[in-house]
């Protein structure tokens, strides 16, 4: 069965209140139709064709990765019309779907369901029984409950506005009885708009039958109109995902406080995370992981045993088995920790590779630097990798120790095992197994007198 799917994409989102249209805004920092697309991108022999409004170039613009047709609609005037624009693209045969831009989660096994009532004597309309269906057009069905019409709210009686079962928009037909209905609909009604819905009736005169289903969750058939709604679906959105790593094995303290804006590829057991933990990107996080609250994790491997306390930024980079970061620790991009590394409170990784069992433990900046294996790396320690123009590697070699308050002024080697002592700016080479540092000597003037204050 080859699909043409038609995302309607053109409404201009004037509730929103924003210059961004209105399917870019993003749920888990994807926008709205992004959702859409991924979702019809997982049916097979699937053609997507976007409508897109005019001024809508921005849409088009930031999903050009779309694999998809782009057809403007240059003037919205209504649903069908919408669909109209398609017309010459759909094959006879093809069955076509009929998705929204801003349903953001309407899950693929309810497509499927739907997908599965569409012959060549049937249409597929999925609908939504609701408390409230005010704004909703409303199915009409005969004495016998089979489907005659659909009617828009604003065009609907008092009787007809009793009915509590909605239209989603979502439906399916095949294609040569769907171009016939589109060139034949008129907008001859309340908001004079080319009504999709009407083909529903047309459908009934040919003596094509309207097979109706539901979504499991009304969520899945919602729209989004202002940024309440956004919001609404957004916490939907992140609570099915806590669900599903619950499910995995994930201890999550508070469902309600996580937040996945992307996805985690390789997932261990027994993770525990603490509430307000963001997670980005693409991540992968072994077995007994711990997450401290108030974290943000972006584009991470994070390796088993890990334990992250509380408010720390990483992106990424990788940390690895049994280490132990902050608090308040960041990694910057290319960070790469190796076992059983401690990274403390107030210290920034960039671009660094650290050793087994070496130690950062506080207010320290280590970029473009190579650390080896059990290092110390004493508190406000600077590596000066910048001078202005150009970066410059440090190199820390295994056993090394850092006194505190050092800065290492790259390009510059410490040897194995050499000491620097607290309060050093290193310039040059240090040899290894010795003791550097470079420091004012200390003295003490006897009889030295205090300034006194002058008498006006
Ligand atoms: C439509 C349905 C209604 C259904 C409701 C569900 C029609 C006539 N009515 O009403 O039965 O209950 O959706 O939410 O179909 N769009 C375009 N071009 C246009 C008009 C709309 O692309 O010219 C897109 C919009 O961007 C939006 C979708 O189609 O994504 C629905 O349009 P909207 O105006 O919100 O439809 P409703 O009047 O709410
Ligand atoms: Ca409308």
């Amino acid at each position: 069965m080859t699909i043409t799917t038609v995302i309607l994409a053109a409404g201009k989102g004037t509730r929103m209140r924003s210059e961004l249209p209105k399917v870019l805004h993003k749920i888990a920092n994807k926008p709205l139709l992004e959702h859409v697309y991924d979702m019809s991108r997982q049916l097979d022999d699937n053609h997507i064709k976007i409508v897109y409004g005019h001024g809508g170039e921005l849409v088009k613009d930031t999903l050009s990765h779309f694999e998809a047709n782009w057809v403007e609609q240059e003037q919205q005037l209504g649903t069908g019309h919408a669909v109209q624009q398609v017309s010459d693209q759909i094959a006879d045969g093809d069955t076509v779907l009929i998705l929204y831009g801003d349903v953001p989660l309407l899950k693929l096994s309810t497509v499927q369901a739907l997908l599965a009532n569409v012959s060549e004597d049937t249409l597929a309309l999925l609908t939504v029984n609701l408390q409230n269906p005010t704004g909703y057009g409303r199915i009409i069905r005969n004495t016998v409950g089979q489907v005659t019409r659909i009617v828009e709210e604003k065009d609907a009686t008092p009787q007809e506005k009793l009915v509590s079962e909605g239209n989603t928009g979502i439906l399916a037909v095949k294609g040569d009885k769907l171009k016939n209905w589109l060139s034949r609909l008129g907008n001859s009604n309340a908001q004079g708009e080319y009504y999709l819905t009407d083909v529903i009736e047309m459908a009934v005169a040919d003596g094509i039958k309207v097979v109706t289903s539901q979504a499991a969750t009304e969520a899945e058939v919602l729209g989004v109109n202002n940024r309440m709604q956004l919001s609404y679906l957004e916490r939907i959105y992140q609570l099915e995902q806590a669900n599903v790593l619950m499910e995995q094995g994930v201890t999550l303290a508070d469902p309600a406080r996580f937040d996945l804006r992307g996805s985690i590829e390789k997932l261990g057991q027994d993770i525990e995370i603490d509430v307000n933990v963001i997670i980005e990107g693409n991540n992968s996080i072994g077995s007994k992981v711990k997450i401290g609250a108030n974290t943000h994790i972006k584009n991470m491997v994070i390796e088993d045993g890990v334990e992250i306390l509380p408010n720390c930024v990483l992106e990424n980079s990788t940390i690895g088995r049994g280490s132990r970061i902050g608090p308040f620790a960041r990694l910057r991009p290319e960070a790469v920790l190796a076992e059983n590394v401690h990274i403390g409170n107030f210290v920034e990784i960039k671009k660094s590779i650290v050793g087994n069992g070496s130690k950062i433990n506080h207010l320290s900046y280590v970029g473009d630097t190579t650390v080896g294996n059990k290092v110390n790396i004493g508190a406000g320690t600077i590596t000066c990798n910048y001078d202005g123009a150009n970066k410059f590697r440090t190199i820390i070699e295994d056993g090394a120790f850092i006194g505190s308050n050092t800065q290492l002024i790259a390009p510059v080697t410490i040897g194995k095992n050499a000491t620097i002592g607290a309060g050093s700016t290193i310039t040059r080479d240090s040899p290894e197994n010795q003791l550097t540092l470079s420091r004012t000597k200390q003295m003490s003037i006897a009889g030295w007198q205090r300034p006194v204050k002058k008498e006006k």
